[in-house]
């Protein structure tokens, strides 16, 4: 398995900022911690395929820093107050200077694309983010609504499925192998299984080990699959009464004692099936397939 402390100092080391503010952003937000599970994807699906990885280090790099921007983004968007246990970095730094300071390391991770990688890499990931953000903007726009699980699913594919696409691609890619864009494809279900298991968690996990308070979701009007598989056993008008507002713990509560959360985790592991499934026709890929699973038996 991967190094995180080799991934963490190296996170720190490409940073070079000019300006100290933007350091101190990126510091904050680095040490605050996080799983590093779409760099540690990249390097392993890398290492399915080739001995030599170090070439693939400096993208590993990238995908996250996309990923912290995508993050420093979106709790200014949600208007967040914590983040992997420590107050958010909007709160600390303010709205504008996060915003900005997003951009700098999205466009540090394309420099680090454009130096160290190759333009179908560059390709890969900006693939990613056009459906990152369009995917945000569909999610913004359904907050407060009882969406439909198609709409569900176009959603968390775009917001978390497509970087984890470019991961795995982009780990591929470098290794040189001609099935990157499956491992693109893939990579999407991966996502999806992450995704799903972080709706579950919303719901039932525990705010010490997720680092953020659960049932942020229905505060904000988020329809996610462990309400989603169980609406049909509730009554609409009685779940609008409570999405979204005060009295909202009762449906919470009324989710989870139906199954939703249980619902939810199968649906994830199925996901991960599909992709075990496909990996396993390559050699090497037990250490990979071990991965895989921790993503879906994670409680943070
Ligand atoms: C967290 O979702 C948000 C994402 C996984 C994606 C955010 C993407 C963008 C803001 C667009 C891309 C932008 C850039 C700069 C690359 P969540 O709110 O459900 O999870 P949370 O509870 O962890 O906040
Ligand atoms: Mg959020």
């Amino acid at each position: 398995m991967v190094e995180l402390e080799k991934l963490n100092s190296l996170m720190l080391e490409y940073l070079d900022p000019e300006v100290r503010l933007v350091l101190d952003m990126g510091k904050y937000t680095i040490e605050a911690g996080g799983k590093r599970i779409r760099p540690i994807l990249m390097i392993e699906v890398c290492r399915m395929f080739s001995d030599d990885c170090e070439i693939v280090l400096p993208l590993a790099v990238g995908i996250e820093y996309i990923h912290m921007a995508s993050l420093l983004h979106d709790d200014v968007v949600d208007g967040a107050l914590t983040r992997r246990g420590r107050a958010s970095a909007n709160l600390i730094f303010g709205n504008q200077a996060v915003v900005l300071g997003g951009d700098y390391f999205y466009a540090k991770a394309l420099w680090l694309y454009a130096v160290y990688g190759n333009l179908k890499a560059v390709e890969l990931v900006s693939r990613a983010v056009m459906h990152m953000s369009q995917s945000q903007i569909l999610e913004l726009i359904s907050l407060g609504k009882i969406i439909s699980e198609e709409e569900y699913f176009k959603i968390i594919d775009g917001k978390t499925g497509a970087l984890f696409s470019a991961s795995m691609g982009v780990g591929a890619l470098m290794a040189g192998s001609p099935f990157y864009e499956e491992f693109y494809k893939i990579g999407m279900s991966v996502g999806r299984a992450f995704q799903l298991i972080d709706d579950a968690l919303d719901y039932a996990g525990s705010e010490d080990r997720l680092g953020k308070p659960a049932g942020n979701d229905l505060r904000e009007g988020k329809c996610t699959y462990p309400l989603l598989s169980v609406i049909d056993k509730l009554d609409r008008e009685w779940v609008l009464e409570r999405f979204g507002k005060e009295n909202r713990e009762e449906l919470r509560q009324k989710v989870i004692e139906l199954g939703g959360v249980e619902n939810t985790k199968k649906r994830a592991w199925q996901e991960i099936e599909k992709v075990i499934e496909y990996v396993s026709k390559f050699e090497n890929s037990s250490t990979f397939i071990d991965l895989l699973e921790s993503v879906v038996k994670r409680d943070y």
